[in-house]
């Protein structure tokens, strides 16, 4: 008895999670600024492969990656507040309100934010959030990089203009900068700020990957190399 309750719960979990991929996927389906669906895709796969080192709940970690992005507070400023996007999704999964809330507090603590990024509170919350930021940097990152820039109209690189560091929330959100500030403005401090130990590792390798793409990229714009 108890092992058939068990096999449909995890039956209708499943089911939850192809209904979440199909809804991401019409979701972003005009999307092509770096937050389409294949980044919400590949950070549904790297949380997954932390939380299994961690032995995180699973299913809590892949729902919570999967809608972390329907409520992005500059796709969608309207429902980014109330998450009314993600919680209407899970209303309609018949998924529990303690369950709403918490995957809820994930995507509320997920964002970098300057000096004012947080460290979730959970260990569900910290391995969405080491994936969604691992998704930024390395080879990957450095592409996101270029294509948010190109469609935000901006600058390539000026050397005049010097990286903004320590930034809080506020002056990060409204602050424009060079795509190569960009990285010592955000992407060089990911590596550092990564919670769990399967993270570090593999951010160990992306950020390398970036500092050597960016020592090439400024002997290249030099006429050094
Ligand atoms: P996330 O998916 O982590 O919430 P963001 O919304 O901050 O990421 O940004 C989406 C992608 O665009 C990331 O890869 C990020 O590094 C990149 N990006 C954000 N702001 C800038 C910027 N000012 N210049 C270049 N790339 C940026
Ligand atoms: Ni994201």
């Amino acid at each position: 008895m108890q092992k058939a309750k068990e096999s449909t719960e995890i039956l209708s979990q499943k089911n939850i999670l192809q209904n979440a991929l199909d809804y991401i996927k019409e979701y972003f389906s005009n999307d092509h600024s770096g937050h389409d669906a294949q980044h919400t895709i590949r950070v549904y796969k790297l949380a997954s492969r932390i939380a299994e080192q961690e032995a995180a709940d699973l299913f809590l970690v892949q729902l919570a990656a999967l809608l972390h992005d329907v409520d992005d507070r500059k796709l969608s400023p309207d429902t980014s507040a109330e998450k009314n996007n993600a919680v209407s999704f899970m209303k309609n999964q018949g998924i529990e309100d303690t369950v709403i809330r918490t995957v809820c507090t994930i995507i509320d603590e997920i964002s970098f934010a300057g000096e004012d990024s947080v460290t979730p509170q959970s260990i569900e919350g910290k391995c969405v959030q080491d994936a969604d930021r691992l998704d930024a940097i390395g080879a990957i990152g450095i592409a996101r990089a270029f294509t948010y820039g190109g469609n935000h109209d901006r600058v390539l690189y000026d050397p005049q203009e010097k990286p903004c560091l320590h930034m809080s929330k506020e002056e990060y959100h409204s602050h424009i900068s060079t795509t190569i500030n960009h990285f010592y403005e955000k992407l060089f401090l990911l590596k550092d700020l990564m919670n769990t130990a399967a993270a570090k590792e593999i951010a160990e390798h992306r950020d390398q990957i970036m500092r050597d793409y960016i020592e090439e990229f400024l002997l290249e714009w030099d006429g050094i190399r």
